[in-house]
């Protein structure tokens, strides 16, 4: 089978550099928008037995990018692939993996049952929850980028360097990290409010003269690294902070928020597209190669 990767609009760049990193080119897609909205895709005639990849994160606009995946997918199937992966960088939805409330729907195991139906198997990194796997009917790939963004990090031990976990689900996390770098963990309580709303309750851990690196999957608002940064200050941590995340979502106030706080380095992957101008101090560790690595292996094994 002859390995064909194509993407949407949600990420180009890492698809390119995914398929140049199997010695291949992204194969042809066009996907527009009719006048009312509507979304239209095609892909390149030649995919018959085709082992296809469609790379895309879920990134916003959501919904669109989600829509574009699963018609690409129904494309490539109608048109004959012998096997269809979702490459799916960062997977959206990840949070809504349970009802916070009676009238809500588990938002990821909707996405979780449509992307099911349409794909053969999924390669995904650093999901929100890895539990989520369950919701999946396919094989899913797992894949971390912690050991690659550890590794990366320039550490000044001589600073006291601490890591922080800046809500109770970054803990598990912060704690894979402190195993590669050897480093303490401190540990924050927040309250969320609102989607965009979050406190600090208090602080678990010896943060005086420390240096903070944060740990988090995600940066969406920046509302829980920019509550954690303030408590962290207010408690005598070194005012260098630095920030570890998967996924760089910098929705809304996010740049603001974080550009008014000492934040010295802000370390992400490129599993979404973020615009050249920011303000913030970003390092950008590539995914590709874990992601080609695991596309040879599973064509290697298969
Ligand atoms: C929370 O459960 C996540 O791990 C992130 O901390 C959170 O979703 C980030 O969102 P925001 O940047 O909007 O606070």
């Amino acid at each position: 089978m002859k390995p064909m990767i194509f993407t949407g609009r949600s990420n180009r760049p890492l698809a390119q550099r995914i398929a140049a990193a199997l010695s291949t080119s992204l194969s042809q897609a066009t996907v527009t928008n009719f006048p009312d909205g509507e979304l239209h895709v095609e892909v390149e005639s030649e995919i018959v037995d085709a082992d296809v990849y469609l790379v895309q994160s879920t990134a916003s606009p959501v919904a669109e990018h989600l829509l574009e995946l699963l018609f690409l997918a129904d494309a490539c199937r109608r048109g004959g692939a012998a096997r269809i992966t979702a490459v799916i960088p960062y997977f959206g939805y990840a949070r809504q993996d349970r009802r916070t409330g009676p009238g809500e729907p588990v938002g990821g195991r909707v996405v979780a049952d449509m992307l099911s139906a349409k794909f053969d198997r999924l390669m995904t990194v650093d999901l929100h929850n890895p539990t989520l796997e369950g919701f999946f009917t396919i094989p899913v790939e797992h894949l971390t980028a912690v050991p690659l963004l550890a590794e990366n990090l320039p550490l000044n031990r001589g600073q006291n360097p601490v890591l922080v976990a800046p809500d109770h689900g970054a803990v598990k996390l912060a704690h894979r990290y402190a195993e590669i770098l050897d480093l303490p963990v401190v540990i924050i309580h927040k309250l969320r409010h609102t989607a965009k709303e979050v406190s600090v309750r208090k602080l678990t851990g010896e943060i005086k003269n420390r240096t903070p690196v944060l740990i988090d999957d995600m940066i969406a608002t920046g509302g829980t690294l920019a509550a954690a940064i303030e408590a962290l200050l207010e408690n005598g941590a070194r005012q260098e902070v630095s920030i570890i995340a998967t996924h760089a979502l910098l929705v809304g106030d996010a740049v603001r928020r974080l550009t008014d706080l000492p934040v010295r380095r802000v370390m992400v992957t490129d599993s979404t597209t973020i615009s050249k101008e920011t303000a913030l101090p970003l390092q950008r560790i590539g995914l590709a190669d874990i992601l080609a690595a695991k596309i040879r292996h599973l064509r290697t094994r298969d």
